[in-house]
């Protein structure tokens, strides 16, 4: 394994690996240090999660780090063009884990360098990092991936974590897959071509709520959209509440990528459904088990 730049550059095999192994730090199980390695963290656009949890990640496994949090902390700011950032920081670092607001950024990356690259979420496109912690999230609860009811609620047009997921679906068997968005938000064509399972699409959450297994709720994404005035128009399309939450299956659940705005009630958090900052927590030991395979020979 050299690059993570698609979901769809992972295979079952690998990717249960890399749940074992994160299965296997998360039980405490001390992995191999990998020192005298740095790794930088390029994060050209916002990000919580993802950059801390690389960063944590690679700490605990006795990496070192470098990078940025945005794009204006670097000579990016002073027109530096994205290729020769790119090139700068492979002369000082043996891995670039990069996000980016363009689609194709960690794709471009990885024909300008030879160090691994890794896509920590780039466009609307990608984020397979974050398809892999999903996934996982869900193996823990249900032991298994396939067989189960999903139900992808919210921006369907915007959001790279949705188009990663149903991607990384493709190599399981799920018995279905509701997707669920406004008309304006719905899933591009193009991520529907070649999915091998059986999906449909919604604009109604209220009619397929009590058919899922796993709802994965994602925010509206405000700084994709062209225009605040088509933002408003959509912004508050669903909110996940208690009502949502009593029409569930017993054993179903709730995840979400975070950040989350109003689309899941804050009092939704104390119901054992939800597992979104489970889902968050665990990407220390699924980024941890990535850098393992990667950098750890
Ligand atoms: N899930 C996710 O990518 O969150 P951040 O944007 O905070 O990294």
């Amino acid at each position: 394994m050299k690059n993570i730049i698609s979901s769809t550059d992972l295979g079952r095999k690998e990717i249960e690996e890399i749940f074992s192994l994160a299965s296997s730090i998360k039980k405490g199980k001390k992995v191999k240090a990998i020192r005298d390695k740095v790794v930088a963290l390029a994060f050209f656009e916002p990000s919580t999660r993802t950059f801390t949890s690389f960063d944590v990640a690679a700490k605990r496994l006795g990496l070192q780090t470098t990078g940025f949090r945005s794009e204006h902390e670097t000579s990016v700011a002073k027109e530096e063009t994205f290729a020769d950032t790119i090139r700068m920081l492979s002369s000082y670092a043996d891995c670039l884990v990069i996000r980016h607001k363009f689609d194709g950024a960690a794709k471009f990356a990885s024909q300008i360098t030879n160090r691994p690259i890794i896509n920590a979420g780039d466009g609307k496109r990608e984020h397979p990092t974050q398809s892999l912690i999903d996934l996982y999230t869900v193996l823990n609860s249900f032991g298994k991936i396939d067989g189960l009811r999903y139900g992808i609620v919210g921006d369907l047009k915007y959001g790279r974590a949705v188009h990663s997921l149903l991607s990384m679906l493709t190599t399981f068997k799920p018995r279905h897959v509701h997707l669920i968005s406004p008309r304006q938000l719905e899933m591009p064509k193009g991520f529907l071509k070649g999915l091998n399972y059986p999906y449909g699409e919604t604009e109604r959450l209220e009619s397929v709520i009590g058919d899922v297994d796993v709802l994965y709720a994602t925010r509206i994404q405000k700084e994709r959209f062209p225009d605040e005035i088509e933002y408003n128009k959509v912004k508050e399309s669903y909110r996940i509440d208690r009502d949502i939450v009593s029409r569930m299956k017993d054993k179903a659940i709730i995840l979400h990528p975070l950040p989350r705005v109003t689309e899941i009630s804050r009092d939704v958090d104390a119901t054992e459904k939800a597992k979104y900052f489970e889902q968050a927590g665990n990407g220390v030991p699924i980024r941890m088990a990535l850098y393992s395979k990667i950098l750890g020979g």
